[in-house]
């Protein structure tokens, strides 16, 4: 199944058992949301997890684009994304989660066609506050889907405070087909999650205690990304379909090893959807992490040659990431965001190169040589320890 394919059955799979589609939001969450981005299928829908009614009714089903910083430094693994797409399904007060818990296991067997016995799950085991979720247990155990009991890591809340719950994770083995599952998702690696469902039945309050919610509801959320790399049996979600053209044109340009090369897709591709979602670079707020990612991008396009340069970057790439997240600004509009922020780092590095090379900086700098590097010639401190440490001048990541 190709990206397309995937998509429309898993929409499709939920539209047949009464859940209205909905679209998906931007990146950018409502104001009062407290968080700089989505990072989460269930974020815009938070109001209605807590209560209020949905226009479409208690069962919605969307595509939701997602920004996490969280996973950073994991960015050229097989899985980690900056921006990726949840696919997610919702009762908002309808069903409960055994239903959901069979849902997901239909649609992943019969639908996808995963075989059972590639399946692992895991269950919250119960805390001091909140007692194991049983429910969940014995309905995989109907199943016939071998359960791991876990503590925090199978606890789902979108913060300190806000609606949260137990979750019960769905895995697949990616151990290949000659190697037999073994061990469990906490003890290999090779079982890597790809679906979440969580009973949000508690909402927390600022003094960390948890109220039950009066109508509590469903919200599962599924990686496209890892989803089509288990169903399309690839070794990494650069090799799916989704990323064919990144994959076709960006070693033709640049001659990088296969972690840089999947960062610089990674965050190339993420910096496009967010300067598509109408952010730009800014020393706070999104603007700062629009431009984070540029600079680590730019950081480690030109570890080994340092004439590479995102004007080479073929237009058709910025095309196909705006279709493909329906964004209707010009990609040509994209790609000079992108190109004025290059050349505002470059002359920050020439800046600091200059600056630094004075014979007032020949020694260890002090807290005070930093301060005034950064108020006098705005320069970071991260991008000034960069700059005097060669090994870690690919990794000028601040400011
Ligand atoms: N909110 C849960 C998650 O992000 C399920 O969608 O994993």
């Amino acid at each position: 199944m190709n990206t397309d394919q995937v998509v429309q059955t898993f929409t499709e799979f939920f539209r047949e058992r009464g859940h209205r589609l909905v679209t998906g939001s931007s990146l950018l969450p409502p104001p009062t949301d407290p968080v700089l981005f989505t990072t989460s299928g269930m974020h815009p829908l938070t109001p209605y997890l807590l209560g209020r009614p949905h226009s479409q009714g208690r069962r919605l089903v969307n595509v939701q684009r997602c920004l996490r910083t969280t996973d950073l430094d994991e960015v050229g693994d097989p899985t980690h994304l900056t921006v990726f797409e949840m696919l997610g399904s919702w009762s908002l007060g309808d069903y409960g989660h055994p239903e959901s818990l069979r849902m997901g296991h239909e649609l992943l067997c019969d639908g996808f066609g995963i075989p059972q016995g590639l399946l692992h799950v895991t269950v919250f085991d119960g805390d001091d506050q909140v007692g194991p979720d049983l429910e969940s247990l014995r309905t995989w155990q109907e199943l016939g889907v071998p359960v791991e009991r876990t503590g925090d890591e199978n606890w789902w809340s979108n913060g300190p405070v806000g609606p949260c719950g137990p979750d019960s994770e769905i895995f697949v083995w990616t151990g290949g087909s000659d190697v037999p599952p073994r061990g469990t998702p906490t003890t290999d690696p090779r079982w890597v999650e790809i679906w979440n469902h969580v009973h949000m039945r508690h909402h927390r309050h600022e003094d960390g205690t948890l109220e039950p919610l009066r109508q509590p509801g469903i919200d599962t959320g599924m990686g496209l990304e890892r989803l089509l790399t288990v169903l399309q049996g690839r070794g990494s979600v650069y090799e799916t379909d989704l990323f064919e053209p990144w994959m076709r044109l960006l070693p033709r340009l640049w001659d990088l090893d296969e972690r840089s090369l999947r960062l610089v897709c990674d965050h190339l591709r993420s910096g496009i959807v967010v300067v598509g979602d109408g952010v730009r670079p800014s020393s706070t707020g999104r603007g700062h992490v629009l431009r984070r990612l540029i600079r680590r991008l730019l950081t480690t396009l030109r570890r080994g040659d340092p004439s590479r340069t995102l004007t080479d970057v073929p237009v058709d790439l910025v095309e196909h990431t705006l279709d493909h997240f329906q964004q209707l600004c010009g990609p040509e509009s994209v790609r000079e965001v992108l190109l004025h922020e290059e050349q505002r780092f470059t002359r920050l590095l020439e800046r600091g190169q200059r600056v630094l090379s004075r014979t007032e900086f020949d020694r260890p700098l002090t807290d005070e040589d930093y301060r005034c590097l950064h108020d006098t010639h705005g320069l970071p401190r991260d991008l000034v320890t960069g700059l005097r440490t060669p090994r870690l001048s690919g990794s000028l990541d601040a400011g």
